[in-house]
């Protein structure tokens, strides 16, 4: 049997119609760029996320970059982060200028470790970005807190938690801003790449739809250094087809989780993360194993895809190793040689995820 982590055919063959729909809408309209689709689909986002405004870009690195140059974030500036995380989010802060600060996680949950934010800050930070890893959001409550007591902005990574909710409020309204990739592996994807930004803030609103526009207010009229980054109209129409699904995709999701999650409880070998109240978005179902790269491998010879989310940690890469932080990420480092991301789409079916289950207990036995 082969079982995949992400399975486009499946997805295709549930939605291929409709898809073909919106693009033939797309084409017909001679409308690209910054038209009536992504105006829907900003609209339509910003509800899903609870906030006010949307803002498209080309992908989730520049939704980053364009929240932290909207943020008037600079050289000589640091912004904590963890280095447990996709390189994009340091990428994002490094291209401004600014310097990437990275924090510990939890071993728990493999999210930032709140309790080392203070110690991180010195008198040139300007903000902090959690990452809400996986599709599980960081722990929103006290971030927040922390940077009100130290007036410091909080634009949440949502690259990894379309749908995820903190308490009982989405990803995407539970900061200063949020960025959110719409890569085609994420739990809401495009075919091809894509992006956006969600706020409530009425003043950064209005300087991202000018930094992503070449900074012009009017066709011929540039009011600030911008960009070429916007969400084109085609994905627009596709990723408004694949929001109606999302909500019953990731349910679908949870629930294979829920399976994984019984199956794995009393294995010593495999840990598993804490919820801790939120629901998790299971863009990636990772779990922390024992001898992961021997498992890694006798899964890949019986069929069962998997990756790493991420073998090699941020501060531990040659473009971040000057940054600060090197030496105390212990856990980090730990679960960098433990996790491993298991098949995850709402297709999978019943026998495949059963199949995955037999063999991993199969392994430890
Ligand atoms: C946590 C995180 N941040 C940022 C990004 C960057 O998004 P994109 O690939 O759309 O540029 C991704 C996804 O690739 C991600 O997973």
């Amino acid at each position: 049997m082969k079982v995949r982590l992400f399975d486009f055919e499946r997805e295709i063959l549930t939605i291929g119609e409709e898809i073909k729909q919106g693009i033939a809408r797309v084409l017909n309209s001679g409308r690209y760029i910054l038209g009536p689709e992504l105006e829907e689909f900003e609209r339509e986002f910003a509800a899903f996320c609870n906030v006010q405004f949307c803002i498209g870009t080309a992908s989730g690195t520049d939704a980053l970059f364009l929240a932290l140059k909207a943020l008037d974030v600079g050289p000589g500036d640091e912004i904590i982060t963890a280095a447990n995380t996709f390189a994009a989010t340091a990428l994002a802060i490094a291209h401004t200028g600014a310097r990437p600060v990275f924090v510990d996680i939890e071993k728990s949950s493999h999210l930032m470790d709140t309790a080392l934010i203070e110690d991180a800050i010195t008198k040139r930070t300007k903000g902090i970005v959690p990452v809400h890893l996986y599709g599980l959001c960081a722990d929103m409550d006290q971030i927040n807190s922390i940077a009100q007591r130290h007036h410091l902005f909080v634009l949440e990574d949502a690259c990894q938690a379309h749908g995820a909710l903190y308490k009982t409020r989405p990803a995407g309204c539970l900061g200063n801003a949020a960025a959110f990739s719409f890569y085609p592996t994420k739990n809401l994807g495009a075919y091809g790449d894509g992006g956006c930004i969600t706020t409530d803030d009425r003043h950064l609103y209005n300087r991202l739809i000018l930094l992503r526009d070449y900074g012009r207010k009017d066709r011929y009229y540039h009011e600030i250094l911008g960009y070429n980054s916007r969400l084109d109209e085609i994905q627009a129409a596709i990723l408004r087809v694949k929001l109606r699904y999302l909500g019953d995709w990731i349910e679908k999701k949870q629930e294979i989780a829920g399976t994984y999650n019984v199956a794995f409880d009393n294995i010593n070998h495999i840990k598993l993360k804490l919820d801790k109240g939120s629901t998790h978005a299971y863009h990636l179902y990772v779990v922390a194993v024992d001898k992961r790269d021997e498992l890694k491998k006798y899964l890949n010879e019986k069929g069962v895809e998997t990756l790493i989310h991420y073998p090699v940690p941020l501060h531990r890469q040659p473009i971040f190793s000057g940054a600060k932080g090197l030496p105390d990420l212990k856990n980090t480092e730990l679960r960098a040689t433990q996790i491993l991301s298991l098949p995850m789409h709402p297709w999978l079916e019943d026998k495949e995820v059963e199949y995955v289950i037999d063999i991993i207990k199969g392994f430890y036995r």
